[in-house]
């Protein structure tokens, strides 16, 4: 790290504290430890430091004083409601010592739990914004490169951390956390082994739009951007996630494709739960299930209303008032929602999953699109009053949103710009479908794309 210039005589200490963690998350030890060392002498209140130094000087050769620190440190995240990186350093702590580390995580367990007196229920437990303040330092500059003498200091920095906790005003509530604390600290406990550390850079795609789900991230530290690629290649963003938030639930439990890309934005820390550890959690607490389940809800209608032709025009409050019209509709693999020929009384939505829109049967059935994710259909046979010009089914495990002639006629004059849209989608469609009548079939589900 360079002394400050003339230009800039100020040292953004939040840059500092990216720098330490960039060179500790690309495998960088020696020059991270040098940073944290510095970073940590200047602020020993900061817990991330304390952690972060007390982690390194294990990884330099010095187990006994980084269990010391960990648990330590572990102890002092809980107390101040950073559940998650106080798990983060209580399976580091494990490395140097199973049975510290058994005795503190039942700590911290009898702490977050069910039951717990100290338990805020009316308050979630997320971490301060990260990174925190810290005082920006030149005294990382200091060139040490003897590994012993960087021990010596790691452990000075971690001791004068501890001392300045020793004297912090006794512990008061902590927050409710929405995925543990509806757990007994028994159940809290047996989940540890669940969650699997991991730490990615920046920039590192940990979702890819598309893909089959196997597994759900909780994030512990950093941030995410959360974005949605259409067909066409525009990317909206749905969502930035901070620490404390989760995501990847969505494909596990509704059994389709993940519905959007997700990219670190920053070097994060982030809990792996693979399909057979979500299982194992919701198992053990109905109110984990139903946490999971309304936050799958909620995004998927955010994102509806964020990307589909037919909620996008509408200002947010109007777009809520549309979307209370509709209902839900679960549909399995294959199950059919539009049979053609036959009277069809809706107008649906795809809410997650994908449909498929044929024509015709056997060898003669023409496949005329799959539509996904916020695409309409229904629309000709309401808007006509005529029976359904093709028959729709579900491919996987869908979700629609379905709303009745009645509600369509009586609310939707309210929504110009969705009528619009309904319109503009029912002419298009019918006349590609009578230009594919008149000529050999092709493939033009590209066309029919919204
Ligand atoms: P999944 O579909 O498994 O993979 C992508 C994840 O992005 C998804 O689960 C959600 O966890 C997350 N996600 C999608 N939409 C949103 C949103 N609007 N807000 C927050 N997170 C979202």
């Amino acid at each position: 790290m360079s002394e400050p210039s003339d230009r800039n005589d100020r040292i953004d200490p939040t840059d500092l504290v990216e720098q330490a963690d960039a060179a500790y998350v690309r495998g960088k030890t020696e020059d991270a430890l040098r940073m944290y060392i510095a970073l940590l002498e200047a602020n020993p209140a900061n817990l991330h430091l304390w952690y972060r130094t007390a982690m390194l000087l294990g990884k330099l050769g010095d187990a006994a004083a980084a269990a010391r620190h960990l648990d330590l440190a572990a102890t002092r995240l809980a107390e101040t409601g950073q559940l998650l990186l106080a798990l983060a350093a209580v399976q580091e702590l494990g490395r140097y010592d199973e049975e510290a580390k058994a005795e503190r995580l039942r700590g911290i367990a009898a702490l977050y739990g069910k039951g717990s007196s100290r338990l805020d229920v009316r308050r979630r437990s997320l971490p301060p914004p990260l990174p925190e303040r810290v005082a920006g330092t030149t005294a990382a500059t200091r060139e040490v490169t003897d590994v012993r003498v960087l021990r010596e200091m790691a452990l000075d920095a971690c001791e004068s951390a501890a001392r300045r906790w020793a004297e912090a005003p006794p512990p008061g509530k902590v927050g409710f956390h929405p995925l543990f604390s509806d757990l007994s600290p028994a159940e809290l406990v047996a989940v540890e082994p669940l969650l699997q550390l991991r730490m990615l850079p920046a920039g590192e795609v940990v979702i890819e739009q598309g893909a089959e789900g196997r597994s759900f991230f909780v994030l512990v530290q950093g941030s995410v951007r959360v974005s949605r690629i259409a067909p066409d290649g525009e990317t909206t963003q749905l969502a930035r996630l901070r620490a404390g938030s989760f995501f990847g639930e969505m494909a596990l439990l509704t059994d389709s494709p993940r519905v959007a890309q997700v990219t670190c934005e920053t070097d994060v820390l982030v809990f792996e739960l693979d399909r057979a550890a979500l299982d194992q959690l919701a198992a053990r607490s109905g109110q984990i299930a139903r946490v999971l389940a309304s936050y799958t809800r909620e995004r998927l209608l955010h994102n509806l209303m964020a990307t589909s032709p037919l909620f996008r025009p509408l200002d947010p409050g109007r777009r809520e008032s549309l979307v209370q019209l509709f209902e839900s509709v679960v549909l399995g693999p294959g199950e059919p929602v539009v049979a053609e020929g036959q009277a069809s009384q809706r107008l649906y939505v795809v809410l997650s999953g994908s449909v498929l829109v044929t024509q015709g049967e056997g060898p003669e059935q023409l496949t005329l699109a799959e539509l996904g994710p916020g695409q309409i259909f229904g629309e000709i046979s309401l808007i006509k009053d005529r029976p359904a010009t093709a028959t729709v089914r579900a491919v996987g495990k869908t979700v629609l949103l379905s709303l009745t002639r009645d509600a369509f006629n009586r609310h939707v004059s309210q929504f110009p710009e969705v009528l619009a849209h309904v319109y503009r989608v029912a002419l298009e469609r019918e006349e590609t479908n009578l230009q594919l009548a008149a000529s050999e079939p092709v493939d033009v589900e590209e066309e029919l794309l919204i």
